[in-house]
């Protein structure tokens, strides 16, 4: 099969093609197409990727193309990996909230939204060329940021999408290795919105059935937990369940700004890994992927985009998170928003599993996040100032009139570049 990747350029690309050179799952890939913009890039990138293959014994065919019907043609699958504006917008987006004393981040508060704004466009432009070239019937999965507000959109354009993100996996992998237990054995009651989620509860297989060892984990491993997610022992307790560490920004949020007005920005950090990174594949001689990669936010999303791809192709029914539409899985929350839970995954997409009733104090946000969602989207697909102030203000983390407002003219003026209508 040919699996193409829009954004290939990324430096994260050789850890997806590293998979799939130690041929993890069943999948048959004989051709990787990278699609970007960025030809120079790609002229890193993808021959550090044929490599990678060639080292391991694989037989696929690497192929780089900045032109996407070319790349996305007779694909099975597509992964949509990209960044409007690169890190220079990131940077933006974790600065600009700073000044109204809100978190900067690319994935929440005001900086998420910036973000939606620029790649909501973008990605739907991207998905309509691919169903053009790639048929009704090629999968796209969606880790472009922020994966649940970008997910929506594709389902309300009818595209056959699913939105991943690495958090689950992450606790899954990190699990199993505290636990002793295989990865296939961990299922994770997670639960919320892409980067807005919490791990209610931790069934190991065993032979017979399955036991929850979060209380456990809970009473005896707190205190590395809590430092996993960057948030108090104490928290953990009132919540009774592992919140990821993007909760960090809505639970120590004052603190989190202190924090940021101090240092550099993650950008600016994950440039400077970039650039070295590249330094490092553009090296003829360099055929293994580098440690330094572990240094950037993926681990595992080489796995989990695997693992996703091949049950959609071979089906299987195995259970993966991912971002769906919510239907009637979380029932405080609108059909059509979309959520991070289990799903089964076969040929014919992802089934919701049933969740247990979630409890005020999570359902509250979700439900808060949810409505800011449905209103970003709003924004992104149509414009207009006052759509991204009525998603601003609808949003938890900012909330107020008056720093709606001043988010909102910032916002505007920072991405005019990207947006056609500002
Ligand atoms: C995690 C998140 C991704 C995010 C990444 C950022 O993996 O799940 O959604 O893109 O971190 O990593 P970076 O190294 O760019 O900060
Ligand atoms: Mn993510
Ligand atoms: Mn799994």
């Amino acid at each position: 099969m040919k699996l193409t990747v829009v954004g290939g350029g990324s430096t994260y690309t050789p850890e997806l093609v590293d998979g799939i050179a130690h041929r993890l799952g069943g999948l048959e890939v004989d051709e990787i197409a990278l699609v970007d913009p960025d030809e120079e890039r790609l002229a890193v990138v993808g021959p550090f990727c044929q490599r990678l293959l060639a080292a391991a014994g694989h037989p696929a065919v690497v192929r780089t193309t900045s032109d996407l019907e070319r790349g996305a043609d007779g694909a099975t699958a597509v992964l949509l990996q990209l960044r409007v504006g690169g890190q220079s917008a990131r940077h933006s987006d974790e600065t600009f909230p700073l000044e109204c004393g809100c978190v900067g981040q690319e994935t929440t508060g005001a900086g998420g939204l910036a973000k939606a704004l620029r790649t909501v466009p973008v990605v739907l432009d991207i998905a309509e060329r691919v169903r053009a070239v790639a048929g009704d019937n090629t999968w796209l999965v969606n880790f472009t940021n922020p994966v649940g507000i970008v997910t929506r959109a594709l389902l309300e354009a009818g595209h056959r999408a699913l939105g991943l993100c690495n958090v689950a996996i992450g606790f899954e992998r990190w699990f199993a290795e505290i636990l002793g237990v295989a990865p296939e054995n961990v299922y994770l009651e997670h639960v919320g919105l892409n980067h807005l989620t919490w791990e209610r509860g931790v069934l190991i297989k065993g032979p017979n059935a399955s036991m929850d060892v979060l209380p456990a984990l809970l009473q005896e491993r707190a205190g590395e937990i809590a430092e996993r997610v960057g948030l108090p022992v104490a928290l953990l307790h009132r919540l009774g369940a592992i919140p990821s560490y993007y909760l960090r920004y809505f639970y120590q949020h004052d603190q989190v700004v202190a924090e940021q007005r101090g240092e550099r920005s993650r950008a600016e950090v994950v440039a400077d890994v970039e650039r070295e990174l590249l330094r490092v594949y553009a090296d003829p001689a360099v055929s293994t992927k580098p440690e330094l990669l572990g240094k950037r936010g993926g681990a595992y999303y080489s796995e989990a985009a695997i693992q996703l791809v091949d049950a959609l192709v071979n089906g299987g029914g195995a259970s993966h998170v991912v971002n769906v539409r919510n239907g009637r899985a979380l029932p405080f929350l609108p059909e059509d928003a979309v959520v991070e839970i289990p799903c089964t995954i076969d040929t014919g997409g992802a089934v919701p599993s049933p969740v247990r009733p979630v409890p005020p104090a999570m359902a509250g946000l979700i439900a808060h996040v949810a409505a800011y969602e449905a209103l970003a989207l709003d924004a992104a697909v149509h414009g207009g100032r006052d759509r991204v102030a009525d998603a601003l203000l609808a949003h938890p983390l900012v909330g107020q009139h008056e720093k709606a407002e001043r988010l909102t003219d910032s916002l505007l003026a920072a991405n005019a570049a990207f947006l056609p209508w500002a």
